[in-house]
């Protein structure tokens, strides 16, 4: 097996004095895909705000293909590759499907691909290049979610 591309070590969060996450540890192989599966309030969000610098966890580290990324501003954790597609839409509903799309390729790393990506993009959701015109907020729920 090949080494770790994501490895989240011993995480501990807490909001004031109420502990979110209490050693949470995980490993993603590049190529594998990992569900994380718990109840209401279990800390999922949680983790996965805490992998992506939105959270500033007590303990523990995160690691991306060998780099120590604790602590990292989000744009910085953004930048070296990690996404993150927040439930509940969150669109920009005025904007069109496109003008959303283009949003998404204002980091460096992102401009020079920016062609490119449309085109996969579109490739992967026809449904999107159809409406590419149309404000996002009049898109339906699932729809806004791709
Ligand atoms: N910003 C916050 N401030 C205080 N407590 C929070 C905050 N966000 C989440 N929590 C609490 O942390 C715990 C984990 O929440 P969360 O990570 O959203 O769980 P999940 O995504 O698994 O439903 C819950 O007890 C929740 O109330
Ligand atoms: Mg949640």
């Amino acid at each position: 097996m090949s080494a770790p591309l994501l490895k989240v070590e011993n995480l501990d969060l807490f909001y004031g004095d109420a502990q979110a996450l209490a050693g949470v540890s995980l490993e993603i192989a590049q190529g594998e895909i990992v569900a994380i599966v718990g109840a209401n309030g279990a800390g999922k969000s949680s983790l996965i705000r805490s992998i992506h610098g939105i959270e500033k966890p007590a303990r523990g580290h995160v690691r991306l293909d060998g780099s120590d990324i604790t602590g990292w501003p989000s744009y910085r954790v953004c930048e070296a590759g990690v996404g993150h597609v927040a439930e509940g839409r969150q669109v920009f509903p005025n904007l069109s499907v496109l003008e959303n799309l283009e949003m998404g390729a204002t980091p460096k790393r992102a401009r020079a691909l920016e062609k490119q990506t449309l085109e996969r993009v579109f490739a992967m959701f026809p449904r999107l290049a159809e409406r590419r015109r149309q404000a996002a907020g009049t898109l339906s729920g699932g729809e806004q979610q791709m």
